[in-house]
C-alpha cells in the first residue's frame, strides 16, 4: 500500500544527538560462516517439504491469515510495541509484516522519527541512536519474538515514504527506473540489506526477507525487474541461507500468464506496463514464494473480482509449485468490509490452495494515545476483526494441510 505511512501521527519523542557510523565497509562475497552452521534453525519458517505450495510453521506445515503492521519498527515507545504485539497475538496472529527499512536523506529534517539507515553527498550511515535508530527495529523483532510471532521485513520501498528508491537515486543519481541498474545505488541497497540481515539472520523471528514493498519499472521490459530479484535474492541466500525471501511485488500479471486477457483492466495488472511479471519472477530459484496485494477499487474493478484475482494467482503457483500468498488486501472503513473481504477470504479458505493471507492493516490506539490513521486499518477490539481477524485465522489453521487446488 502506498500513501499510508506519512499519516501516522506520533507523539514527538525527544532526539538526542545522531550517533552515527561511518560508511560500511565494501561488499565481500559471503559464504555461509561457522555461525550459520551453529544457528539453530528447527523453529525457523520454510517452505514445507511435504506440501511445497505451503509453509511451515513452527515445525507445522499449515495455512495461515497474518496482518500487515508496517508502524511497528517505528513505534518510538516501548510500551506502544508490547500493546500492539499483545493485541496481535490475541488475534491468532503469528506473521506480521512490518517495513524492514527507514530511510532519510537528511537527519536535521526528521525530527521525531524514527529512521535506520541516512544516504546523503557525504555517505551512507546506520543510525545506532537508541531512541530513534535501528534500536526500534531490535525492540519490535525482540517483541515478536517472545510471543513467537515472526516477521516478514520488506528492505525497501518503491514509495518516497520512509526509505523509497528515490532516496538512493537522489544520491546516487538517475530516476526511479534507473534504480535497479545504478551500480552505485545497488551497492547501497546491498550495504544496507547486509545490515539488516546480518542483524537479525540468526533470529527465529524472522519469516522471510523481502526485497521491496511494491516495486514496479512502468514501461520497462520485465526482465529488468526479474534480474534485480534474482541477483538481490541471491545475494541475501549468500548472507543467510536458512531464511526464506520474497519480493513484495503486487503480483502483476501478463496476459499470457492470465490466460485470457480480460478486456476490462484500468490498472494495466494485466498488461506488463508496470514492468513485473508475477510468474516469471516466481520461477526464479532465490525467490521463495509468491506474493501478490490487491486493492480492487484502487485499481478499477469491482469486489467480486477480487476473487479472480486470488484464483489467478494460485493457478500460477499450482503451476510453479511454489507457495502463494495475497499479502495485502483491504477495504476501506466505512464500506461493507465483511461483506467485501469474506467472500475473498472463503475464495481463499475453499476454493484455492493460496497458503497465506495478511490483512492491510491491523489497528489499535497505542497507550501513547497515538495510532495509526489509516482509512483501511481493522482495529483491535471490533467486531470488524472478530470476523475479518480472529476468525480467519481459526479458519485458516483449521484447514487441512495439503494443497489440493
Ligand atoms: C550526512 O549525514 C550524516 C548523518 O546524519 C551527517 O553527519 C553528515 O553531516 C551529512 N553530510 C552532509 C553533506 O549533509
Ligand atoms: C465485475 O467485473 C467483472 C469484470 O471486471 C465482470 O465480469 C462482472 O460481471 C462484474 N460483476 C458485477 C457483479 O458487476
Ligand atoms: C473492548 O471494547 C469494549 C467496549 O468498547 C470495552 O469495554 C473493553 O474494555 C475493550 N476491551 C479491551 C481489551 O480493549
Amino acid at each position: 500500500m502506498y500513501l499510508l505511512s506519512q499519516l501516522l501521527l506520533f507523539a514527538v519523542a525527544a532526539v538526542d544527538v545522531l550517533h552515527v557510523h561511518g560508511a560500511p565497509t565494501p561488499l565481500e562475497d559471503s559464504k555461509p560462516s561457522e555461525l550459520d552452521r551453529r544457528i539453530d534453525t528447527t523453529s525457523f519458517s520454510r517452505v514445507s517439504t511435504t506440501s511445497k505450495r505451503l509453509f511451515q510453521l513452527a515445525g507445522k506445515t499449515q495455512y495461515f491469515a497474518g496482518t500487515n503492521a508496517w508502524w511497528l519498527g517505528h513505534l518510538p515507545s516501548n510500551q506502544d510495541v508490547d500493546t500492539a504485539v499483545a493485541h496481535m497475538a490475541a488475534t491468532g496472529y503469528k506473521v506480521l509484516r512490518v517495513w524492514g527499512f527507514g530511510t532519510t536523506n537528511d537527519a536535521s529534517k526528521s525530527s521525531g522519527d524514527v529512521y535506520y539507515q541516512v544516504l546523503n553527498s557525504s555517505g551512507q550511515y546506520f543510525n545506532y541512536n537508541p531512541s530513534n535508530g535501528i534500536a526500534r527495529l531490535d525492540y519490535a523483532v525482540a517483541a515478536a519474538q517472545k510471543k513467537g510471532i515472526q516477521l516478514i521485513l520488506p528492505l525497501l520501498n518503491n514509495y518516497d515514504d520512509l526509505g523509497g528508491i528515490n532516496t538512493y537515486t537522489n544520491v546516487y543519481g538517475g530516476d526511479h527506473n534507473g534504480f535497479y541498474t545504478n551500480a552505485k545505488a545497488q551497492a547501497a541497497y546491498k550495504a544496507y540489506i547486509k545490515f539488516i540481515v546480518n542483524r537479525y539472520k540468526s533470529s527465529p523471528a524472522i519469516f522471510s526477507w523481502e526485497l521491496c514493498n511494491e516495486p514496479v519499472c512502468p514501461g520497462c521490459a520485465a526482465s529488468v525487474i526479474t534480474k534485480w530479484a534474482s541477483d538481490t535474492s541471491a545475494y541475501i541466500k549468500s548472507l543467510d541461507p536458512h531464511h526464506m525471501v520474497s519480493l513484495g511485488d503486487e503480483g502483476w500479471l501478463t496476459a499470457t500468464s492470465a490466460g485470457t486477457v480480460p478486456n476490462y483492466d484500468q490498472s494495466h495488472a494485466y498488461t506488463g506496463y508496470n514492468g513485473v511479471d508475477f510468474q516469471r519472477n516466481l520461477a526464479i530459484p532465490t525467490i521463495d514464494y509468491g506474493t501478490f496485494h490487491m486493492y480492487y477499487d484502487l485499481w478499477g474493478y469491482n469486489a467480486s473480482w477480487g476473487s479472480t484475482w486470488i484464483a489467478q494467482h494460485n493457478a500460477i503457483g499450482k503451476a510453479l509449485n511454489k507457495p502463494v500468498m495475497l499479502e495485502e488486501y483491504a477495504v476501506k472503513d466505512g464500506l461493507d468490509r465483511v461483506g467485501i473481504m469474506g467472500p475473498w477470504q472463503e475464495t481463499v479458505v475453499k476454493k484455492t490452495s493460496v497458503a497465506a493471507d495478511m490483512l492491510w492493516q491491523f489497528g489499535t490506539v497505542f497507550p501513547s494515545g497515538s495510532r495509526p490513521l489509516d482509512d483501511y486499518a481493522v482495529y483491535w477490539n471490533t467486531s470488524t476483526l472478530a470476523v475479518l481477524g480472529a476468525q480467519h485465522v481459526k479458519d485458516m489453521a483449521a484447514k487441512a494441510a495439503v494443497a489440493t487446488v
